[in-house]
């Protein structure tokens, strides 16, 4: 029986001691393998007197078992170790900051928007959007504009080809963002409060015009909203949007076929050194359109006129950009010129808050 002591200690040491699974294998190999001592000893078992077998072959088939349940136990408790180790190694702090983008920058034009955004989330607007591509109805005819008014001359609209044989009228590259206005009432219904960024198209090129800028719209309608709610929107907008408090804003009577009455908006500043100041001097500055929405608008978008008014504006994004943080060539916003953006692109991570800040 001192065999079986023997085997015993010497097997369970080796699984004690063994590093891996592979290890342990081997030692399930040399241990109660086919060719295992282990095994092997059982089978010495036919050569034995019967008083000897009824001894070894319990304690055998015992050490046999007592082996195997080891092997497990040992293979369980490498395969933890190894997991733990894993964790242990792959570990991470989700909770960290992001490293900076080392290289690429925010356009100036997406970051106004982001401001805007933000600021007319505070004051209980959503984004809307609509298709750049537009039909001629939501462009021109439910914003009141007729075939014949001037408007659609002044638009410098892009067409898009017709098929042969379609007589209908062609779609458009949007010349304005106030058809999301007609496809906001129309989707979401009244009492509404959006504002729609994006791009708008005209054909026309110069120095203060590109084909393609950029317009931020805004409409709210509701039972009782009027000039005063729109006055004091804007105000609010624009002090927040130019972190000056002073903002005094000019509201001059002027038309469009889509607002009645209609205002454009003035924002008082000055010019020294080239240098422009929002909310001090003697000079003024035009920012936007606005007024009440026609009737009209609201009855081709769906609307009971009798029931809902509201106001809407429209604002030149380039040109805010351009006011706000001293760029001087609208152009320059669509060259794509590395330098340019390395100068007047913002941090990836900058992203305009209220809270942390709408400027940079
Ligand atoms: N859609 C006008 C344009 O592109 C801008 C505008 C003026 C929008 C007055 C409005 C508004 O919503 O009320 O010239």
């Amino acid at each position: 029986m001192d065999d079986v002591a023997e085997l015993r200690a010497k097997h369970l040491a080796a699984i004690a001691a063994a590093a891996d699974e592979a290890a342990l294998e081997e030692v399930r190999l040399a241990a109660i393998g086919k060719k295992g001592e282990v095994a092997l000893a059982l089978r010495g078992l036919g050569a034995m007197s019967p008083e000897e077998r009824q001894v070894a072959g319990p304690a055998l088939n015992a050490l046999r078992d007592e082996i195997a349940s080891a092997l497990a136990a040992a293979k369980a408790a490498l395969s933890d170790a190894a997991l733990s180790a894993r964790l242990a190694a792959e570990w991470l702090d989700v909770s960290l900051p992001p490293r900076p983008a080392a290289q690429g920058t925010i356009h100036p034009i997406s970051q106004v928007m982001d401001e805007m955004a933000a600021i007319f989330a505070d004051l209980g607007f959503a984004v809307a959007e609509g298709p750049q591509v537009e039909d001629d109805w939501h462009n021109f005819d439910a914003l009141n504009i007729v075939p014949e008014h001037p408007a659609r001359q002044e638009h410098d609209t892009f067409y898009m080809a017709r098929a042969d044989g379609d007589n209908r009228p062609p779609h458009v590259l949007r010349t304005h963002t106030s058809p999301v206005q007609i496809r906001a009432l129309q989707g979401q219904g009244v009492p509404i409060r959006v504002i729609a960024p994006g791009r708008v198209y005209r054909a026309d090129y110069d120095q203060t015009h590109t084909p393609m800028f950029h317009q931020l719209e805004g409409l709210a309608i509701d039972r009782d909203v009027t000039m005063a709610n729109l006055k004091w929107t804007l105000e609010e907008f624009c002090r927040a949007m130019f972190e000056v408090d002073g903002v005094e804003l000019k509201f001059r009577a002027s038309h469009f076929p889509f607002t009645e009455p209609s205002a454009e908006v003035d924002i008082r500043c000055s010019w020294k050194d080239g240098q422009l100041k929002i909310g001090e001097g003697d000079d003024w500055l035009e920012i936007l359109g606005s007024g009440m929405v026609h009737p009209k608008v609201l009855a081709a978008a769906g609307v009971d006129p009798g029931q809902w008014q509201g106001f809407a504006f429209g604002l030149g994004v380039d040109r805010i950009a351009m006011l706000k943080y001293g760029i001087p060539d609208l152009r320059a916003f669509f060259d794509s010129d590395l330098r340019w953006l390395r100068h007047y692109g913002f941090a990836a991570l900058d992203v305009p808050t209220l809270q942390g800040g709408i400027s940079r």
